[in-house]
């Protein structure tokens, strides 16, 4: 077995503190063996090793945990984009033209696409990625989404219910008994979550109840969009159903922060989607200050939100929604790895995923202070998810 010295690190963010070492470290050094940490302390004190990488003094942190992604589809929103830029308001509806384009799509082409943007992902940072399926919306297609999307991360999500596809446009009740029934039977090998888009013009309160009621039956995990496009009382649906999380949380009501704070159900961000909609930010420091644990993503997606940056998340939550740099790289790492109840990455210890990013920079505030700019890189990190 290989060890691997990553040296001379100028700054070692860890997101843990409960091992006799500082949450923040400089000077620091890491040993890594068969992808996982072995060692970790003060640079002076590193032991010898097979390999050496020097850091130069630059900012090691934990690799992004991207908690939300939507990346099995093809075809292109850029005229849906553009027009909304010149003022024409964001709709669930435009998810309907991505389903058109998937279905017409080759596994191949599909899966090209979706390696692609992980790919993309991996040289900004991301480590581990949660990939949602919703642009099928048939038993074999959203099967397909999740088949693929396995192959690429073990986080993987069911969202056969992101909006009533036009063949059920007359009954959407029927479609709801289709995710729940064959739908589910036929996705549940590929898929560890399921979640639900609960909002206007996609799915009810108590449609969305019965689709994650019966995702739990089945053995997955639960996750929820809620709360983007107005207020809802979903949030607290999501928590009372124990959650992983419940993600956009755009438009919150004082108790849905209260539920959100009694409970384990993390708070996802995605800021990247009230960028691309033109909307408004949502409040990460009432979250915080209640106590909630906050999760940042991309929401990667080509209607909303089409952007892998981890690293641009970042600098939209501290320049518009008021988390300080130091909230926002942990949202972006522990808070994902919370949101997906992970416990071996996010975070640096001994034992820990040898998940490293490197900032070509001295600290990590410069993830918001230059923004736009391709700081980070993959140090060691392991493939897949
Ligand atoms: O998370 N909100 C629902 N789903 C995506 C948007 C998908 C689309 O517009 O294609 C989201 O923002
Ligand atoms: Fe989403």
């Amino acid at each position: 077995m290989t060890a691997l010295l990553v040296d001379r690190i100028g700054l070692l963010v860890r997101n843990v503190d409960d091992d006799g070492l500082p949450d923040e470290l400089p000077d620091a050094a890491v040993v890594v063996e068969d992808g996982r940490i072995a060692w970790l302390g003060p640079a002076a004190q590193a032991p010898d090793a097979d390999e050496r990488i020097d850091a130069e003094g630059r900012c090691v942190i934990p690799g992004f945990v991207d908690s939300h992604t939507h990346l099995v589809f093809a075809g292109d929103r850029s005229a849906e984009f553009e027009a909304r830029m010149a003022g024409r308001p964001y709709t669930a509806g435009g998810i309907r033209t991505t389903v058109a384009a998937t279905r017409a799509a080759s596994d191949d082409a599909l899966l090209a696409r979706a390696a692609a943007l992980v790919a993309e992902a991996r040289r900004q940072g991301t480590t581990t990625i949660e990939i949602k399926s919703g642009y099928g919306l048939t038993v074999e297609d959203e099967a397909r989404a999740l088949r693929l999307a396995s192959t690429l991360t073990p986080e993987t999500t069911l969202l056969g219910a992101h909006v009533v596809p036009p063949e059920y446009a007359d009954d959407p009740d029927g479609y709801v008994d289709l995710v729940t029934g064959p739908m589910l039977a036929a996705c549940a090998p590929y898929a560890k979550w399921i979640d639900v888009f609960c909002d206007r013009g996609a799915f009810t309160l108590e449609q969305a109840e019965r689709i994650l009621v019966a995702g739990r039956d089945a053995g997955l995990g639960l996750r929820l969009h809620a709360a983007q496009l107005g207020p809802s009382p979903a949030v607290r649906m999501g928590v009372a159903l124990g959650a992983a999380s419940v993600d956009h949380c755009t438009h919150l009501e004082p108790e849905d922060i209260d539920a959100l704070s009694g409970s384990d159900t993390v708070a996802t961000l995605l800021p990247g989607a009230e960028f691309s909609t033109r909307s408004p930010y949502p409040d990460a420091r009432r979250l915080l200050d209640a106590g909630v644990t906050v999760a940042l993503a991309t929401d990667c997606n080509p209607g909303s939100s089409f952007t892998t940056s981890m690293p641009f998340c970042i600098a939209l939550a501290v320049r518009e929604m008021g988390m300080t740099p130091r909230e926002a790289l942990r949202a972006a790492t522990a808070g994902g790895a919370a949101a997906l109840r992970r416990d071996d990455v996010g975070v640096l210890r001994v034992g820990a995923r040898a998940d490293l990013a490197l900032i070509d920079a001295p600290s990590y505030v410069h993830l918001a202070y230059r923004p736009g700019v391709p700081l980070v890189a993959p140090l060691t990190a392991s493939p897949g998810g």
